[in-house]
């Protein structure tokens, strides 16, 4: 087994980091248009920002050992409901748009509070993702350690910022979103 080859296998961990990102980056742009709470959309701005951070921390470390980053998007965590309950609401919908009751459809308030969910979850995983990252950067010999652990942990403290942040910021939310929800109940 070769520096090169042990190299090569350590880029792909990189790369498949860097493609959470990349997926990253499309969800928080989309979150940001997507969520009626100021705040989360001030917050997801910031951690944006800290996003192209992180996928330049990787580019540079993929470009050094030799790699090719990858633009490809991994796919994120998902929390959702069975599909076919929103199916089955979509077909008794329609069946009964005569009357033209949405009662049964989710309200937007309801598929924020989904979207807040999954937004901290992503998070999580991303913690996962990096410490693991760490685990396997110190297990492997000949690699530029000094430099790499050093951005892995910044970028790592960013996502365990941002997961604490979603956390703790879901009272705030569940406050905004469920009046709502609730008050469509008795319509
Ligand atoms: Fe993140």
């Amino acid at each position: 087994m070769s520096q090169n080859d042990i190299n090569s296998k350590y880029v792909e961990f990189l790369n498949e980091a860097l493609s959470a990102e990349n997926a990253a980056v499309d969800r928080i742009t989309s979150r940001m248009d997507q969520t009626p709470i100021p705040e989360l959309k001030q917050r997801l701005h910031q951690h944006l920002e800290e996003t192209h951070n992180q996928q330049e921390r990787l580019t540079q470390v993929i470009t050094r050992l030799g790699g090719k980053p990858t633009e490809s998007k991994a796919q994120l965590p998902i929390l959702a409901p069975p599909a076919t309950t929103l199916i089955k609401k979509t077909v008794k919908d329609s069946l009964e748009s005569i009357t033209n009751d949405k009662k049964d459809n989710p309200l937007p308030e309801e598929m924020e509070l989904m979207q807040l969910k999954q937004d901290t979850l992503i998070e999580g995983a991303e913690i996962v993702g990096y410490e693991t990252l760490i685990e396997i950067t110190q297990k492997i010999n000949g690699l530029p350690n000094d430099e790499i652990i050093p951005a892995i942990r910044q970028s790592l403290q960013e996502e365990k910022d941002m997961h604490r942040w979603c956390k703790n910021n879901m009272p705030m939310a569940v406050g905004i979103l469920l009046p709502k929800i609730l008050s469509a109940i008795s319509k």
